[in-house]
Protein backbone atom coordinates (compact mmCIF):
# COMPACT_ATOMS: atom_id res chain seq x y z
CA UNK A 1 0.00 0.00 0.00
CA UNK A 2 1.20 3.53 -0.69
CA UNK A 3 3.61 4.95 1.34
CA UNK A 4 7.56 6.27 0.38
CA UNK A 5 10.47 3.86 0.42
CA UNK A 6 12.58 2.90 -2.82
CA UNK A 7 14.72 0.20 -2.30
CA UNK A 8 17.50 0.73 -3.71
CA UNK A 9 19.02 -2.45 -4.79
CA UNK A 10 15.70 -3.48 -6.07
CA UNK A 11 16.22 -2.85 -9.96
CA UNK A 12 18.96 -5.05 -9.67
CA UNK A 13 17.39 -7.74 -7.44
CA UNK A 14 14.50 -7.66 -10.67
CA UNK A 15 16.86 -7.70 -13.24
CA UNK A 16 18.72 -10.38 -11.88
CA UNK A 17 15.74 -12.46 -11.29
CA UNK A 18 14.25 -11.55 -15.19
CA UNK A 19 17.60 -12.91 -16.41
CA UNK A 20 17.24 -16.45 -13.86
CA UNK A 21 13.28 -16.90 -15.23
CA UNK A 22 14.71 -16.33 -18.75
CA UNK A 23 17.15 -18.81 -18.31
CA UNK A 24 15.37 -21.66 -16.60
CA UNK A 25 12.24 -21.04 -18.58
CA UNK A 26 13.99 -21.57 -22.11
CA UNK A 27 13.59 -25.03 -21.86
CA UNK A 28 10.34 -25.18 -21.18
CA UNK A 29 10.03 -22.20 -24.11
CA UNK A 30 11.85 -25.08 -26.67
CA UNK A 31 9.16 -27.80 -25.49
CA UNK A 32 6.36 -24.90 -26.18
CA UNK A 33 7.70 -24.65 -29.52
CA UNK A 34 7.44 -28.32 -30.27
CA UNK A 35 3.63 -28.51 -29.35
CA UNK A 36 2.70 -25.40 -31.27
CA UNK A 37 -0.10 -27.47 -33.31
CA UNK A 38 -1.62 -27.61 -30.00
CA UNK A 39 -3.45 -24.51 -30.33
CA UNK A 40 -4.00 -23.50 -26.31
CA UNK A 41 -7.50 -22.36 -25.25
CA UNK A 42 -8.04 -19.02 -25.35
CA UNK A 43 -7.86 -17.23 -22.02
CA UNK A 44 -10.45 -14.08 -21.45
CA UNK A 45 -7.84 -11.06 -20.70
CA UNK A 46 -8.91 -8.68 -17.39
CA UNK A 47 -9.96 -5.84 -18.48
CA UNK A 48 -8.44 -3.27 -16.39
CA UNK A 49 -11.54 -0.39 -16.44
CA UNK A 50 -14.36 -3.30 -15.56
CA UNK A 51 -16.30 -2.18 -12.76
CA UNK A 52 -16.07 -3.79 -9.88
CA UNK A 53 -18.15 -4.21 -6.46
CA UNK A 54 -15.95 -3.07 -3.61
CA UNK A 55 -16.56 -2.00 0.06
CA UNK A 56 -14.71 0.40 1.74
CA UNK A 57 -15.02 1.29 5.26
CA UNK A 58 -14.54 5.14 5.79
CA UNK A 59 -14.51 7.40 8.67
CA UNK A 60 -16.73 4.24 10.53
CA UNK A 61 -18.85 3.86 7.78
CA UNK A 62 -19.35 1.22 5.29
CA UNK A 63 -19.46 2.29 1.82
CA UNK A 64 -20.79 0.13 -1.49
CA UNK A 65 -19.31 1.47 -4.65
CA UNK A 66 -18.06 0.39 -7.95
CA UNK A 67 -14.64 1.12 -9.16
CA UNK A 68 -12.29 0.28 -11.91
CA UNK A 69 -9.14 -1.98 -10.64
CA UNK A 70 -6.65 0.61 -11.94
CA UNK A 71 -8.49 3.38 -9.63
CA UNK A 72 -6.82 4.62 -6.87
CA UNK A 73 -8.60 5.69 -3.45
CA UNK A 74 -7.63 8.69 -4.05
CA UNK A 75 -10.25 9.08 -7.22
CA UNK A 76 -12.61 6.53 -5.41
CA UNK A 77 -12.64 9.05 -2.26
CA UNK A 78 -12.98 12.37 -4.35
CA UNK A 79 -14.72 11.51 -7.77
CA UNK A 80 -16.94 7.93 -6.81
CA UNK A 81 -17.97 9.44 -3.06
CA UNK A 82 -17.43 13.47 -3.17
CA UNK A 83 -15.25 13.42 -0.22
CA UNK A 84 -12.97 16.12 -1.91
CA UNK A 85 -10.95 16.79 1.39
CA UNK A 86 -8.07 14.35 0.61
CA UNK A 87 -6.03 16.53 -2.64
CA UNK A 88 -4.72 15.58 -5.51
CA UNK A 89 -1.03 16.87 -5.63
CA UNK A 90 1.94 15.34 -8.00
CA UNK A 91 -0.24 11.77 -7.46
CA UNK A 92 2.87 9.82 -7.82
CA UNK A 93 4.17 9.43 -4.30
CA UNK A 94 6.07 12.68 -3.67
CA UNK A 95 4.38 15.61 -2.03
CA UNK A 96 1.89 14.23 0.85
CA UNK A 97 -1.32 16.29 -0.45
CA UNK A 98 -3.65 12.70 -0.69
CA UNK A 99 -1.90 11.55 2.65
CA UNK A 100 -5.28 9.34 4.70
CA UNK A 101 -4.74 6.99 7.73
CA UNK A 102 -5.58 3.53 6.46
CA UNK A 103 -5.58 1.45 10.04
CA UNK A 104 -4.29 4.65 11.53
CA UNK A 105 -1.04 4.64 9.58
CA UNK A 106 -0.66 7.81 7.10
CA UNK A 107 -0.41 6.39 3.98
CA UNK A 108 -0.57 8.06 0.46
CA UNK A 109 -4.09 7.96 -1.54
CA UNK A 110 -2.45 7.89 -4.61
CA UNK A 111 -0.33 5.30 -4.27
CA UNK A 112 -3.10 3.01 -2.96
CA UNK A 113 -5.36 0.93 -5.32
CA UNK A 114 -9.12 1.42 -4.14
CA UNK A 115 -9.89 -2.44 -3.91
CA UNK A 116 -6.17 -2.69 -2.20
CA UNK A 117 -7.90 -0.82 0.92
CA UNK A 118 -11.13 -2.67 0.89
CA UNK A 119 -10.78 -4.57 4.34
CA UNK A 120 -8.63 -1.55 6.14
CA UNK A 121 -9.89 1.20 8.27
CA UNK A 122 -10.05 4.33 6.12
CA UNK A 123 -9.95 7.83 7.81
CA UNK A 124 -10.00 10.89 5.90
CA UNK A 125 -9.99 14.81 6.95
CA UNK A 126 -13.71 14.73 7.34
CA UNK A 127 -13.44 11.94 9.47
CA UNK A 128 -11.39 13.92 12.21
CA UNK A 129 -14.22 16.61 13.03
CA UNK A 130 -16.60 16.27 15.63
CA UNK A 131 -19.93 17.26 14.53
CA UNK A 132 -19.25 20.97 13.49
CA UNK A 133 -16.24 21.51 15.33
CA UNK A 134 -12.68 20.95 14.17
CA UNK A 135 -10.75 17.83 15.81
CA UNK A 136 -7.71 18.69 17.99
CA UNK A 137 -5.03 18.51 15.32
CA UNK A 138 -7.52 20.70 12.76
CA UNK A 139 -8.08 22.95 15.84
CA UNK A 140 -3.96 23.53 16.59
CA UNK A 141 -3.10 23.99 12.92
CA UNK A 142 -5.90 26.96 12.45
CA UNK A 143 -4.51 28.49 16.12
CA UNK A 144 -1.20 28.27 14.70
CA UNK A 145 -1.66 29.72 11.81
CA UNK A 146 -0.09 26.71 10.03
CA UNK A 147 -0.99 27.85 6.29
CA UNK A 148 -0.56 30.14 3.61
CA UNK A 149 -2.53 28.83 0.70
CA UNK A 150 -4.03 26.00 2.68
CA UNK A 151 -3.63 23.16 -0.07
CA UNK A 152 -1.50 21.25 1.74
CA UNK A 153 -2.82 21.36 4.90
CA UNK A 154 -5.40 18.15 4.91
CA UNK A 155 -2.52 15.93 4.02
CA UNK A 156 -0.66 17.76 6.77
CA UNK A 157 -3.31 17.26 8.90
CA UNK A 158 -3.59 13.65 8.50
CA UNK A 159 0.27 12.88 8.71
CA UNK A 160 0.13 14.65 11.79
CA UNK A 161 -2.39 12.72 13.09
CA UNK A 162 -0.75 9.41 12.26
CA UNK A 163 2.20 10.78 13.82
CA UNK A 164 0.73 11.74 17.36
CA UNK A 165 -1.38 8.11 17.62
CA UNK A 166 2.04 6.45 17.05
CA UNK A 167 3.90 8.76 19.35
CA UNK A 168 2.00 10.99 21.56
CA UNK A 169 4.88 13.23 22.75
CA UNK A 170 7.47 13.48 20.06
CA UNK A 171 10.57 15.33 20.07
CA UNK A 172 10.85 18.09 17.41
CA UNK A 173 13.09 16.32 15.32
CA UNK A 174 10.28 13.68 15.56
CA UNK A 175 7.81 15.70 14.21
CA UNK A 176 10.45 16.82 11.31
CA UNK A 177 10.77 13.46 10.52
CA UNK A 178 7.04 12.32 11.01
CA UNK A 179 6.49 14.99 8.65
CA UNK A 180 8.52 14.68 6.49
CA UNK A 181 6.44 12.85 3.52
CA UNK A 182 4.36 16.19 3.30
CA UNK A 183 5.66 19.00 1.07
CA UNK A 184 4.60 22.25 1.62
CA UNK A 185 5.32 24.92 -1.04
CA UNK A 186 4.49 28.02 0.77
CA UNK A 187 7.22 26.59 3.21
CA UNK A 188 4.88 27.15 6.07
CA UNK A 189 6.93 24.21 8.03
CA UNK A 190 7.69 26.19 11.02
CA UNK A 191 3.89 27.04 12.08
CA UNK A 192 3.41 23.13 10.54
CA UNK A 193 5.95 21.41 13.50
CA UNK A 194 4.77 24.58 16.33
CA UNK A 195 0.75 23.29 15.13
CA UNK A 196 2.18 19.60 15.78
CA UNK A 197 3.55 20.24 19.48
CA UNK A 198 0.49 22.23 19.77
CA UNK A 199 -1.96 19.50 19.20
CA UNK A 200 0.57 16.92 21.01
CA UNK A 201 1.01 19.02 24.45
CA UNK A 202 -2.90 19.42 24.33
CA UNK A 203 -3.60 15.76 23.90
CA UNK A 204 -1.45 15.12 27.08
CA UNK A 205 -2.93 17.38 29.39
CA UNK A 206 -6.47 16.40 27.90
CA UNK A 207 -7.42 19.88 26.31
CA UNK A 208 -8.15 18.00 23.23
CA UNK A 209 -9.07 14.46 22.90
S1 LIG B 1 -0.86 13.46 -4.57
FE1 LIG B 1 -0.30 11.70 -3.48
S2 LIG B 1 1.73 12.06 -2.84
FE2 LIG B 1 1.25 13.79 -4.11
S1 LIG C 1 0.16 26.15 2.83
FE1 LIG C 1 0.41 26.38 0.66
S2 LIG C 1 1.33 24.50 0.08
FE2 LIG C 1 1.33 24.41 2.21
Amino acid sequence: MGRRRKDPGSRRAISRRGFLTTVSTAPIAGAAIGRAHETPAPVPAAEAHEPVNVVLRINGRSFKLQVEPRDTLLTALREKLGMTGTKPGCERGECGACTVLIDGNPRYACLTLALEAAGHEITTVEGLMNGEQLGPVQKAFVEDDAMQCGYCTPGQVMAAEGLLRANPNPSLEEIRLGMSGNLCRCGAYDHIFKAVQRAAQARRTGGMS
